[in-house]
This record gives C-alpha cells, structure tokens and sequence, in this order.
C-alpha cells in the first residue's frame, strides 16, 4: 500500500504588501528586494484571521479537488510554526471545523521543513495501513512573529496556506521521503521567546543570520537532493519538476542547478508570497497542479530547509 496525493489546496490572505510599501516603511528598495530574493509581494493575515482559518481554507480545496468528503479524512496532520493556541493543537482545531472527528489530529513544529516532515510522517500512517484518507496542511501567520522595522526578515515572511490529501492506493505516490536536522544550528535562525523561556519585551520576532543561513540552504538542499535521487537510484534526468521551498529565488536557483534543471521545470511562487514557511511547498505544488504544469504520473522533488536547522525532501509520483 502506497500513499498518492487525490487533491491540493492553499489560501492566501486578501491583504498584500508590496515592495513599494515596504519602501515607504524602512530603508529599502523594490530593486534590492527582487534582486537579492525574487519577492515582489507577501500576502497578510486580516487582524484576527488565524493559522487555523487559512488552513480551513486551504484544506476544503484540498478535499473539493480530490473529489472527496471531510468525512473520509481519518488523520489530520498541521505544521506550522505560529499555532493559534498553545493547545490544543491546530489539527484537532481543524478536525472539529471540518467535521471528522475520531482519527488522530496534531501538529508537528519543524519550521519551514514541517511540511515535508508532516508529509513524511502521514505517509508512513498510510503505509503502516493505520490511515486511508489524510490530510497534510503548512499553514502560517509568520506577520504575527515577524519584526516589522528589521529590514532584513520584514522583507521576507508572509502568510498563508496549502494543504494535500493524501489517499492509500495500490500504485506509488509518494515513493521515499527524506528528513534532517542538526541541532547545532539554533542560534542562526530562531523566534525571540515563547512559552517556557518567556516571552521576548516587545514581542516574539523571528531572528536571522541570513547570509550564513543562506549558504547552509544552498549546501543542504544541493545534498538532499542528491541522496534523495541516489536513494531511488534514479539520473537527475527522471525528474520532471522541482517544487521547492520558497525562501530566496537564488537558493531555488542554485537547487535548480544542482539538479541540472531548466527554471522552467522548477514551481516558482516566491515572487507572489515571498517566505510562508511551512505553508510555501504546498502553495507552490498546489499553483503547479492548478495551472497544468504537473500532470498525473509525473516525478516531483519536494525540498525545504529551515530553522533548527531542519531540512527535508520527498520525492512523489504526482
Ligand atoms: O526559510 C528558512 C530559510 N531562510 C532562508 O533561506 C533565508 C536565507 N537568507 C537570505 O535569503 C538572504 O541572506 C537575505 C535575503 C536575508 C539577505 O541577502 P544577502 O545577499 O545575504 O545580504 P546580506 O545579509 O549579506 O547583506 C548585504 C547588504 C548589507 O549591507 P552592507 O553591510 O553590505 O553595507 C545589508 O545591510 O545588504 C544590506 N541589506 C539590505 N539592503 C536593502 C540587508 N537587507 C536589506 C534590505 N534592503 N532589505
């Protein structure tokens, strides 16, 4: 028993800031923003709209996609690294909105990796054939833990959502995932406080060595690719789309190149959300689906790389 991917979905919040408003905010350009990361526009959550109500939205496209009824899900799995609550966790949250309640619900926190790790895990859940219907959601309100004045993370972090449903059949879909992390790493890219630490004065923010951050991205992701296509024993050639992590257009790039890939056969959506976090793989494989570029039966590479460092692939026979 295989676990294959029966619908995508994803939400992004009506409210956009432009390059030009961030401009009008703090020493910055629309021509260094695009040309040091490809971000044109991030998307913002509506004060009091949730993690939880985008990941609603983006999980009923999922299902209306797929063809099938919230009723049919029997796992529920949400990353994210800005849950509504401590608890209870988003995905019961999510659970009782859709209306399944009974199957196993949680989340997982592996920063912008967490899709992939929630993704990894609910195909194991398929494969151990203690689930047949689940649903896979990276949803963030990354606004809400960003400093706004810090002209080297404002830049970067959206909001929204994606989500998969992912369905047990006889045929491969999801064919190996791969998960990484190393400690060491904390100090480059962490949010300021939270609950056990106390609270940062001013606000949790999220805080960042982008330049070193970058260069381990670049390094990480060229590797995990790597391993992930030797794992398969497959050429770089067998890979039809490259749906990465939507960070910075120059870490997609030099992924892209790693990989022998033409731009055009890599999801690209960065410009449109910039960094979502968990949220930007789903939301790129999603915009890929919806516009026609993958079709049924062919090979994707998921990548993400984030804090932790967590890192990450999965390799899927759409
Ligand atoms: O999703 C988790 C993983 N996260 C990432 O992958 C993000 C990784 N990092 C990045 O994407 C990039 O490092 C950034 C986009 C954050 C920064 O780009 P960079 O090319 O690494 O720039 P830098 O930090 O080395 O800074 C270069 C210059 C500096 O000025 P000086 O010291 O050379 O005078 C910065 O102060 O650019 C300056 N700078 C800016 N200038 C205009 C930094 N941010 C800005 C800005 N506008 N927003």
């Amino acid at each position: 028993m295989y676990s294959r991917i029966a619908g995508t979905g994803s939400y992004l919040p009506a409210a956009v800031v432009s390059n030009a408003d961030l401009e009008q905010r703090m020493e910055t350009t629309d021509e260094w923003i695009r040309e040091r990361t490809g971000i044109q526009r991030r998307h913002r959550a509506a004060p009091g709209e949730t993690t939880v109500d985008m990941a609603e939205h983006a999980a009923r496209a999922a299902l209306l996609a797929a063809g099938r009824d919230a009723r049919d899900v029997d796992l529920i799995i949400v990353a994210t690294c800005t849950p509504d609550l401590v608890f209870p966790n988003p995905g019961v949250m999510l659970q009782k909105r859709l209306g399944c309640v009974g199957g196993p619900a949680f989340s997982v926190e592996a920063a912008c990796s967490g899709f992939i790790y929630a993704m990894s895990l609910a195909d194991k859940f398929i494969r151990a054939g203690e689930s047949k219907c689940a649903l896979v959601v990276g949803s963030e309100t990354l606004s809400r833990i960003t400093n706004h004045d810090d002209r080297g993370t404002a830049i970067l972090f959206g909001d929204g959502a994606g989500a998969v449903l992912l369905e047990a059949h006889a045929e491969q879909g999801i064919i190996s995932t791969h998960l990484r992390a190393d400690g060491n790493y904390q100090d480059l890219l962490y949010c300021s406080g939270g609950i056990s630490r106390g609270h940062a004065p001013g606000g949790d923010h999220i805080v960042m060595a982008g330049s070193e951050v970058f260069k381990m991205a670049v390094t990480m992701l060229g590797r995990i690719v790597d391993e992930t296509l030797a794992a398969n024993g497959l050429p770089k050639s067998a890979v039809d789309w490259l749906v990465p992590h939507q960070a910075n257009i120059r870490i997609i790039q030099a992924t892209a190149k790693k990989l022998d890939m033409p731009m055009e056969r890599v999801i690209v959506t960065v410009q449109e959300h910039g960094n979502t976090s968990t949220a930007s793989v789903p939301l790129a494989l999603d915009a890929g689906v919806r516009d026609g570029r993958i079709k049924r039966g062919e090979l994707l590479l998921l990548e993400a790389f984030g804090g932790g460092f967590t890192w990450g692939s999965a390799l899927v026979r759409y």
